[in-house]
């Protein structure tokens, strides 16, 4: 049977416009969307955009626009976004659509039938910018001695009457589902957070508000509109169809991988996995928080104006190459700058030096010396087996990393490889064999042909595009490029078209 699996971004808040910290998660969620296809499976990716809520409602009124006007603007950009970055989404959810938001009413009347909601007063502080609720002791003094929220966002002090989830009810649950699935939650610090966090004890959580209008309405209580988080949330069961099970998409539930910023892990894998077992649903199997971005080595922020746009890098730099330079610079899990010196360092030293010489050289040669045929291989000598030998490998290290969302060590692990292929290509130093024996030179240059069309295939999550452009160089049928085919040796004599750069070297006047 057919493997599933099912990975979501978070959906996006619609009151400003798309930024590279948006772009990243994303970015990453679509590379680990096209390993799993490449690798036979059956995968749905989701993504969208979250419109409800105080702040949407605010950011519209501040530009005098109708909310859902204003929500569908800015949605349209995120799916411009989504597309510019070549983010292969199967659906991309509006919590604005009709089927949402029945399938977010039926889930609250399904916790509601099993006695996890109740009526009272809410009386504390919210974060308007976080959509957050915190406690008295969260909150933290600023340099004027107002109470900000941890994460620096203004708080007001707010009292209406709300419904409340039993989240008490979900401490022993939860603290016994962590242990029991230490792999559920990454990276490590997010999943230590997380336990302590609910360790210190779970108060119930208000899950309506009173005071504004733009919200999902609770079902028989017009007068409230569900708290943005549990509207939010449930997008991951409504985009499948959910309350209608029989749905074909249901079969993807529960899903493998919820890949989200470090800053809403608790929304994630704590009050999801709560409200999921309230109602008696399957939780999902992973939740792993990515670390945030800077911009040269400050917050990204409208008021400093050092927002970056997508649109810009993916116009100076390419998509594949801003693709790479998101997920080499860092791991997942840690905080990473962006600085416009680092991305074209990645370029040009790893992108154009390392893979695209290589691949220019090699191909070049064969142009030139084997009448543009890729050649048979030959008899292989040591440092052959030994270079291929480390070549072959990589898929298998590959897919233990992808479980752990490592994808920058899978990049460090191919340009082992590619590093090592120009060792050995100088090594071997085809361009004398010309003379000295061609036979020789054909098989060096088979042997340097494999080994990039495996790095290709392996590396076409990351860079569709360019990874496209070289198995094309490289005579590799479509068929021949899902990971099943890795070990596909082309029999040779095959006609290749001619060479062209993949990575053309960023130079200072372009900047
Ligand atoms: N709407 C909620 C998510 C609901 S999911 C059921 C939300 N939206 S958001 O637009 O504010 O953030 C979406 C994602 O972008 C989050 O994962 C967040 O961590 C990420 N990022 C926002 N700024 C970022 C950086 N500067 N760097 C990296 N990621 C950042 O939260």
């Amino acid at each position: 049977m057919t493997q599933k699996f099912y990975v979501t971004t978070p959906i996006y808040y619609v009151n400003g416009d798309p930024h590279i910290g948006h772009a990243y998660t994303s970015v990453a969620a679509d590379v680990i969307a096209r390993f799993h296809r490449l690798n036979g499976e059956e995968v749905f990716f989701l993504t969208g955009t979250d419109e409800h809520g105080q702040k949407v409602e605010q950011s519209a009124i501040e530009k005098n626009i109708d909310p859902q006007d204003f929500a569908s603007n800015i949605s349209a950009r995120f799916r411009e976004m989504s597309d510019l970055m070549e983010i292969s989404y199967d659906d991309f959810i509006r919590t604005t659509q009709p089927h949402h938001i029945k399938g977010a009413q039926a889930l609250w009347k399904t916790i509601e039938e099993k006695n996890y909601l109740y009526q009272d007063v809410y009386e504390g502080w919210y974060a308007k910018r976080d959509e957050c609720y915190y406690d008295e002791s969260e909150l933290k003094v600023n340099s004027q001695g107002k109470k900000i929220a941890p994460t620096g966002a203004e708080v007001e002090w707010i009292e209406e009457p709300s419904f409340f989830f039993r989240l008490s009810q979900f401490e022993k649950p939860l603290l016994e589902f962590y242990e029991k699935h230490p792999e559920f939650l990454g990276p490590l610090s997010t999943h230590n957070e997380i336990v302590s966090f609910v360790q210190q004890g779970l108060k119930d959580l208000s899950v309506s508000r009173t005071s504004f209008s733009w919200g999902v309405p609770v079902p028989g209580h017009p007068q409230h509109v569900m708290y943005v988080w549990f509207d939010a949330l449930s997008n991951y069961i409504t985009a499948l169809g959910y309350p209608d099970t029989s749905q074909q998409r249901w079969k993807f539930w529960p899903a493998h991988l919820h890949l989200v910023g470090k800053d809403i892990a608790r929304f994630h894998a704590v009050y999801w996995p709560a409200f999921l077992m309230a109602a008696g649903l399957p939780l999902p199997k992973k939740i792993f928080a990515n670390g945030w971005w800077t911009v040269e080595g400050q917050k990204m922020s409208k008021s400093i104006g050092n927002v970056v746009s997508p649109k810009d890098l993916v116009e100076a730099f390419g998509c594949d190459t801003v693709r790479y330079f998101l997920l080499r610079e860092v791991p997942l899990g840690k905080d990473s700058d962006l600085s416009k010196q680092a991305l074209i360092t990645r370029h040009n030293v790893d992108l154009a030096n390392d893979l695209g010489n290589l691949a220019q050289r090699t191909l070049s040669m064969i142009a030139k010396n084997c009448d543009g045929t890729l050649p048979k291989r030959g008899p292989l000598h040591h440092d052959d087996k030994e270079i291929l030998g480390r070549t072959s490998v990589l898929y298998d290290a590959m897919t233990r990393q992808f479980e752990d969302c490592a994808l920058t060590q899978s990049l460090k692990d191919i340009w082992d490889v590619i590093r090592a292929c120009n060792g050995y290509i100088d090594r071997q130093a085809p361009w004398k064999l010309k003379k000295t024996d061609p036979q020789r030179m054909r098989d060096v240059l088979r042997i340097v042909a494999d080994v990039i069309r495996v790095v290709a295939i392996l590396l076409q999550p990351y860079m569709p595009n360019a990874m496209s452009r070289l198995l094309d160089q490289l005579g590799v049928e479509q068929v021949n490029r899902q990971f099943s085919a890795l070990d596909h040796i082309a029999a040779g004599d095959i006609q290749l078209p001619k060479p062209q750069a993949i990575f053309p070297r960023f130079t200072e006047k372009e900047q």
